[in-house]
């Protein structure tokens, strides 16, 4: 078929190295990423014009036809009906679990806290909620359709590992992932092992133990090899044949299809009204789907990455960026733009303190395409961002949820009384 007959995804390119890849290969990575060098990124190509979504409340059967998942499993051979069944079940088997399935979260605008950040009536901050979603944040969107693509090669007879025993999940994540992978796997009884740093908290801690997750705390050793520990274990067991099950794109590519669900949401209930979104930014994910969802559906609201001064390679990425050739298509420039952070990240914002944002390409190409920019909140912004959110908006999100704010208030200044500014509260106080 060709792409004017069915809208969606059409195939995959790696955006550092070019190699195109067909969609129904069901790859995770650039067949040229290896585990010394990670520095590839599969990107889906997709023509999704004219945005016509169904009217449904479950986001992924809503844009199903834009789905990458949905792509493949035609591609593998199963039918229409089929494909809508692997998605719906495993909606119900996650609603069995977390107590709710997979609904549009709610965006509205915040009118005390626009009050609050002088904004005219005609402007002001509309707040996307997804401390509702499943798992109590946005990071369960990416999951759902990584189980999906697993889900749709187990049905279609095409997984690896065959009839045979499944492999074992695994993510390095000490928060929000770690418990949105764990409640996916938890739904179909997959087993998964979650890597994560002594510092994880209690909280967490409880809810994987609840979830039946195998949890393995990576202490970093002074004779270790350089690197995250809980990456390096995470890497390893993807190597002795584990499913990696996390959040960033260079490990598993179809962590970017789900997560597109929430600009198309933000494209359906405000159209062409938005003009400004931000995201906060740590490994890059959220931003890039935000991005790309949004420039697929037709509208091109500026994109504002946002990150903590105290871990900010995306922000470095973009001067690197602009010094070495300009902000477009910088994929072959990976090495020249996006290194480790050096010094210990820190901020009240513990969620975004990736030292790299693998899905950096992704982010500035939506910045660069919307006229948008990165922005560096300073820590009181987080603080007060999140001061704000509680104050105003009655959402118990975290500090990690609301630095999307805190950006607008580093650049508010900038930012006219009429403006219509959209941030997502992206996951729950914990
Ligand atoms: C609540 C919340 N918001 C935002 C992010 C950042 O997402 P990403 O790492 O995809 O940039 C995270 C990541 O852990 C998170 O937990
Ligand atoms: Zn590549």
């Amino acid at each position: 078929m060709s792409v004017v007959d069915r809208p969606g995804v059409t195939g995959m390119v790696c955006a550092a190295c070019g190699t195109e890849v067909a969609i129904g290969d069901g790859a995770l990575v650039c067949p040229a990423s290896t585990p010394e060098d990670r520095r590839h990124v599969l990107h889906f190509v997709d023509s999704v014009a004219p945005f016509r979504p169904l009217d449904a409340p479950n986001p992924f059967v809503a844009y199903r036809t834009y789905l990458a998942v949905d792509a493949y499993g035609a591609a593998i051979g199963l039918d229409d009906a089929r494909r809508l069944a692997v998605i719906e079940d495993l909606d119900d088997a996650v609603a069995r679990v977390a107590g709710t399935g997979f609904r549009r979260t709610p965006l509205v605008r915040a009118g005390h806290l626009s009050d609050a950040l002088g904004f005219a009536p005609a402007g002001g901050i509309w707040v996307k909620d997804e401390t509702r979603n499943v798992a109590g944040s946005h990071k369960a969107r990416h999951l759902f359709t990584e189980m999906v693509q697993l889900l749709m090669a187990e049905a279609a007879g095409t997984a690896r590992w065959g009839s045979g025993p499944r492999p074992r999940l695994a993510i390095a994540s000490c928060g929000n992932a770690a418990i949105a992978a764990s409640t996916i796997a938890r739904a179909v009884g997959w087993p998964i092992d979650v890597f994560v740093p002594p510092s994880a908290s209690p909280t967490v801690l409880t809810a994987l133990e609840s979830l039946r997750a195998s949890v393995t705390v990576c202490p970093r050793s002074e004779s270790g090899p350089p690197g995250d520990p809980c990456v390096l274990r995470f890497r390893g067991a993807v190597a002795a044949g584990a499913v990696p099950f996390g959040v960033q794109g260079t490990e598993n590519a179809w962590c970017r299809d789900g997560g597109r669900t929430l600009g198309w949401e933000i494209s359906d209930e405000m159209g062409h009204r938005a003009d400004r979104v931000f995201v906060q930014t740590g490994g890059g994910a959220f931003a890039a789907c935000v991005g790309a969802s949004l420039r697929s559906s037709g509208v091109h609201p500026m994109l504002h990455a946002v990150q903590a001064e105290g871990c900010a390679p995306l922000e470095r990425a973009w001067r690197r960026a602009i010094a070495t050739g300009g902000v477009g298509n910088v994929g072959a420039r990976w090495s020249e733009c996006m290194w480790p952070w050096e010094d210990e990240p820190v901020s009240l914002a513990d969620g975004i303190l990736d030292d790299e944002t693998y899905d950096w390409i992704g982010v500035l190409d939506a910045m660069a395409h919307t006229g948008g920019s990165p922005v560096v909140a300073s820590e009181a912004h987080i603080v007060e961002a999140n001061r704000l959110a509680h104050a105003h908006t009655g959402i118990d999100v975290s500090p990690t949820g609301s630095a999307g704010l805190a950006g607008v208030l580093a650049i508010r200044n900038r930012i006219a009384d009429a403006e219509r500014v959209v941030v997502i509260f992206s996951g729950v106080r914990r």
